[in-house]
């Protein structure tokens, strides 16, 4: 068997030892989304570290487990904290929480992140839908012998961030009166934030936001058919668009900042996701 695919499956099999609970929508908690958990109606918490060869941060003060349980009356899986790229993962073990959930059952794959806005127009505590997206700078994960029982070798990426889970997000967002920017995210591998001639390059590029995940778990989901839908908190003015130096700090300190209406977003959209995937109609 791939070696990759054997990894999974032995994740998948330890998850299911402990736990048979099938979400329906899959969903990533990057910062500013810290304290969503306060939403979901948990049934059951299981930490990284007690799933058999399992991908655990290293990043300080970022939290590592599964949360199952119900948003709305939505199945959900949110994950606590994600791996990255620049901590020394292999992409595939990147993508292999992503893969995970889409086994437990998930069919959406709702990605939230913080990212350094590259469009002049956007402000520090703006959301942004992301519309597509630039993965051109890292890897893909999808590189090796292809694993069949995933997906097809050469996949088809024309609508990554599915239309109608744009549409739903963007509606949500009108009716909370939370404004909501949109546009393409472009990841880099970090940890360094960029300089100010690699931001110039990806506004040329067509980048709106830069950040340092996401993308990378946008292809693998779309190699599994999932439905994904992203939101970027912007937590800064990408690097030389300001007059100060990026710090993790600032970072941090905007995507808390903006937790309660981000928190109310993706709750109330998830809500109307499920309402769309059980078959009744959004506005029900
Ligand atoms: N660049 C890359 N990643 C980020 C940034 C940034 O400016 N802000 C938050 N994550």
């Amino acid at each position: 068997m791939n070696p990759v695919y054997e990894k999974l499956m032995r994740c998948y099999r330890s998850v299911r030892e402990k736990i048979d609970f099938r979400p329906q929508v899959a969903l990533v908690l990057g910062s500013g989304l810290g304290g969503f958990g306060e939403e979901i109606r948990v049934v059951q918490t299981l930490e990284y570290s007690e799933i058999e060869g399992f991908p655990v941060s290293t990043v300080p003060g970022h939290a590592g487990r599964f949360l199952f349980g119900y948003v709305g009356g939505v199945p959900v899986a949110a994950m606590q904290g994600r791996v990255h790229y620049y901590e020394g993962y292999s992409m595939d073990m990147v993508v292999l929480p992503v893969r995970l959930m889409k086994m437990m059952g998930a069919e959406i794959l709702f990605l939230t992140n913080a990212a350094g806005g590259v469009n002049y127009d956007f402000c520090p505590g703006d959301l942004m839908l992301i519309k597509d997206q630039i993965a051109s700078f890292v890897p893909s994960p999808l590189i090796g012998m292809n694993i069949e029982e995933l997906g097809p070798r050469f996949c088809d990426m024309s609508e990554v961030y599915e239309k109608s889970l744009q549409r739903i997000l963007r509606e949500t967002s009108k009716d909370l009166h939370i404004p909501l920017q949109e546009g393409v995210y472009l990841q880099f591998s970090g940890p360094a934030y960029e300089t100010p001639a690699e931001v110039r390059m990806a506004r040329v590029l067509g980048a709106d936001a830069v950040g340092m995940s996401t993308a990378c778990e946008a292809v693998a989901a779309n190699h599994m058919g999932m439905k994904i839908c992203g939101i970027s908190c912007i937590t800064n003015k990408a690097c030389g668009m300001s007059d100060q130096p990026l710090s993790h700090e600032e970072v941090q300190e905007t995507a808390d900042r903006i937790g309660a209406p981000f928190q109310k977003l993706v709750k109330e959209s998830i809500i109307r996701m499920g309402k769309v995937l059980n078959g009744e109609t959004a506005d029900e």
